[in-house]
């Protein structure tokens, strides 16, 4: 079993990354592999809307998003982390998932997830709230832990001193841990996931 923990920030080794680890940890403890993705520094494009993806299965813009939802295909589970800016989630992770999800979905259906965020003070609930939606419109199970998922600190350093955020973060490994193993449990068992129905009607008809 594998998660993809995915680090929003522009910092790879920022207080982000602090979370991020402390959350693989807790899952590596659990025998549950992870891989790190850093969305990198470069520009990245938004969503054209151009529905290219519907007709092949991938973004029309080749960069880090098509490689990420490659890889997601196979993971099992997902944690997405992101420094709070202006009170929301960093522009660049919100430009990568809306081109990641609408992509590739099928990648994300059905697998469990969790929001991380890091803040130096405040804005942190309402950033968890906007990456929670992506995971809730795809079918995937929300992991939860003992506090709201944020850890406080301006520099990595300051993180590391936020013992509160990061035994959340770690909380946030074992409850996946525990899903993981659930699911496949059930799996073993016979038991699928389910077949959502789907109709769309644009508030027309
Ligand atoms: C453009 C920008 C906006 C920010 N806005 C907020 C904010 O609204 N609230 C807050 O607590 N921290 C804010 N911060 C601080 C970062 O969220 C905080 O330092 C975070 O831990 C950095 O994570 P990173 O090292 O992974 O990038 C902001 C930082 C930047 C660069």
């Amino acid at each position: 079993m594998k998660v993809l923990l995915v680090n929003g920030s522009s910092r790879k080794n920022g207080c982000t990354n602090v979370a991020l680890c402390e959350v693989a940890r807790a899952l590596n403890e659990e025998g549950i592999e992870t891989e790190q993705f850093f969305i990198g520094n470069e520009a990245l494009p938004d969503c054209i809307a151009c529905r290219k993806c519907r007709e092949t299965g991938q973004c029309v813009f080749h960069d880090s998003v098509n490689e990420f939802v490659e890889k997601a295909k196979s993971a099992d589970g997902f944690v997405f982390g992101s420094p709070v800016y202006f009170a929301h989630p960093s522009g660049r992770l919100l430009t990568f998932m809306d081109r990641a999800f609408y992509s590739g979905g099928a990648a994300f259906q059905f697998k469990p997830a969790a929001a991380v965020l890091s803040a130096r003070r405040a804005g942190t609930t309402a950033s968890f709230d906007v990456i929670n939606k992506y995971f809730t419109i795809c079918s995937m199970p929300v992991v939860s832990s003992t506090y709201w998922n944020h850890v406080y600190g301006a520099q990595p350093e300051e993180v590391a001193e936020d013992k509160e955020g990061l035994m959340t973060m770690y909380n946030i490994g074992k409850n996946m841990a525990w899903l993981l193993k659930c699911i496949a449990l059930g799996k073993e068992n016979g038991l699928a996931h389910p077949h959502n129905e789907k109709v769309l009607t644009n508030f027309t008809r």
